[in-house]
């Protein structure tokens, strides 16, 4: 079996990770890495915080502040709240660093050494009240064709694409000032050189989700065009060209290099080498992210690697999600308004929340999260049917025995349809079908709900009152293992009921009925949403 480097995408730090982005590539990831390690496989979880680009220029200026200011202290608190969403990153970086400088240095003189970049000139908008050049989502206007409002490289009212040139009286959108147009030097990553190879490349691949597959391919056939890869700007890596004093990286170049850097900050701490993750036959790369940086992880990021003519491995697996989108309620970036991920770990556990994320992992399309979809899933669900089951089955066997009792006797073909479910579950996890593998995990414990109840252990004999124990403690224990990945908080808890230890369950254990042996008294764990 290979090891598995698994890495979600760096989230931007300019301000606190909402919902949304939890739910389209961390948590995803951590299941993803919590499910493969209670399989006795070899993990290494890589995430950090993307900490270049405009938006912290633009940030530092409104709050009177500087980039490396928001930056650092966002970092901590982007720390403070993964961990208190059990995130279980191996390693967690910060794009910013010497590490990362110093591969993307490396890997930007390697493809510049071999001729994959271009200097060209080019025209581009400057905000003279601002002093700031502004990309495209800075600019608005008026559009030339419906008078309406462009935004960007679009007009918000006729849709048309819009040539940032073409837009009447365009202005800055963080002083509304007027901008200008001045012609500069910049350095282009030779895309177009790669397509035979990138086409290959995706051709070939194996394991990706539907929408990355999709969307590379739909890019590749539009024809590749160069990249620039600097941008004119103080906040970001230096360019080691002459004539590019004034000038920094692109943050898409050396974000993506962070999941490299990051795994050599890591080797480091903890005596391992880095050829052996990051060129080695002997792993398996899995990446995940949001539907919006799907290109840059399977066009852009794997030329640069090409094109650098080392031997770094490129994705295996890439696995991207749609969005999550509201209804009734917004997600936000910023500290104050709508549902922060602070606010909701205030109001409910960690646990709630990634129960409900995974409810709605956007897989193959965008999902809608509302307060009252929420609140019937936690109440109708994972109270009802999942917390109530655990709660009723360890409470009746304590008090009959103090212990799950032992049993030798074949399965009631009540139960016979567990191993199936199992292996649905399985196939679901290792298919990063998150949504799909906790349907059935829901149904397992339907199962096992109407299993307990319809025996009515209450009135029955001993030894029928002992077999039911036996059973339902089984069922209770499997549930525990295959909710682990998606809530291993609430999973530990029920296993120490169990007096089961989590570092010695493995995920196999999970279609076993072979447990017996003293418990411990349950208390409720899911309290109902009012
Ligand atoms: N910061 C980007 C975003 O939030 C993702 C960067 S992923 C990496 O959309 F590959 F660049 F690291
Ligand atoms: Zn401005």
């Amino acid at each position: 079996m290979k090891k598995k480097l698994i890495t979600s995408a760096l989230p931007y730090i300019h301000g606190i990770p909402h919902l949304g982005n939890i739910a389209s590539s961390v948590l995803p990831a951590d299941i993803y890495s919590r499910f493969c390690r209670l399989r006795g496989e070899r993990v290494l979880f890589i995430c950090g915080s993307d900490s270049h680009g405009t938006m912290f220029e633009i940030k530092a200026k409104e709050k009177g502040t500087t980039p490396e200011k928001i930056v650092y202290k966002n970092h901590e608190k982007v720390k403070e709240i993964f961990k208190k969403f059990n995130l279980s990153f191996d390693y967690y970086g910060i794009t910013d660093s010497e590490t990362n400088k110093k591969f993307t240095h490396q890997i930007f003189n390697k493809l510049d050494e071999n001729g994959y970049i271009n200097e060209k000139e080019v025209e581009i908008a400057y905000c003279p009240n601002c002093d700031l050049f502004l990309s495209d989502r800075f600019i608005e206007g008026t559009c030339p064709y419906c008078k309406g409002l462009a935004r960007g490289d679009q007009c918000d009212d006729c849709g048309k694409l819009l040539e940032i040139k073409e837009i009447i009286e365009p202005y800055c959108v963080v002083c509304r000032g007027k901008i200008e147009f001045r012609k500069t030097k910049h350095l282009f990553l030779d895309l177009p050189k790669f397509e035979s190879w990138l086409k290959g490349f995706v051709e070939k691949s194996k394991g990706w989700s539907t929408l990355a597959k999709s969307e590379t391919k739909g890019f590749l056939k539009q024809g590749l065009k160069e990249r620039s890869v600097t941008r004119d700007s103080k906040w970001g890596f230096e360019v080691p060209k002459e004539g590019y004093e004034n000038k920094v990286f692109y943050v898409w170049v050396d974000a993506p290099i962070g999941y490299i850097s990051f795994t050599d900050e890591w080797c480091k701490e903890n005596n391992e080498n880095l050829e052996k993750w990051w060129k080695s036959d002997d792993v398996e790369l899995i990446q995940f992210m949001g539907k919006d940086n799907i290109i840059f992880h399977s066009i852009i990021f794997p030329a640069m690697l090409k094109g650098s003519g080392e031997k770094w491995k490129f994705v295996d697996r890439l696995i991207a999600s749609g969005w999550l989108r509201t209804k009734d309620i917004k997600f936000s970036k910023s500290r104050s308004e709508g549902l922060t991920t602070e606010k909701a770990l205030k109001n409910h556990p960690a646990y709630y929340w990634r129960y409900i994320l995974t409810a709605l992992y956007p897989e193959n399309t965008d999902s809608v999260f509302s307060m009252d979809f929420f609140k019937e899933k936690i109440n109708n669900e994972l109270a009802d049917i999942i917390g109530n089951f655990v709660h009723r089955v360890i409470s009746f066997s304590y008090s009959n025995y103090k212990e799950i009792p032992k049993v030798d006797k074949e399965r009631p073909k009540e139960l016979k349809e567990t191993d199936k479910i199992f292996e649905d579950i399985t196939k679901n996890f290792e298919n990063c079908s998150f949504r799909e593998a906790l349907k059935n995990i829901v149904h397992y414990a339907k199962i096992s709900n109407a299993y307990f109840n319809n025996k009515e252990p209450w009135h029955k004999s001993e030894e029928e009152k002992k077999e039911i124990c036996f059973f339902s403690g089984n069922l209770v224990k499997n549930l525990a293992i295959m909710l682990y990945p998606i809530m291993p908080e609430f999973s530990e808890q029920v296993l120490e009921f169990l007096n089961l230890n989590k570092e010695k369950v493995k995920w196999n254990d999970a279609k076993k009925f072979d447990f017996s042996g003293n418990i411990n008294k349950s208390k409720p764990l899911v309290k109902k949403i009012e």
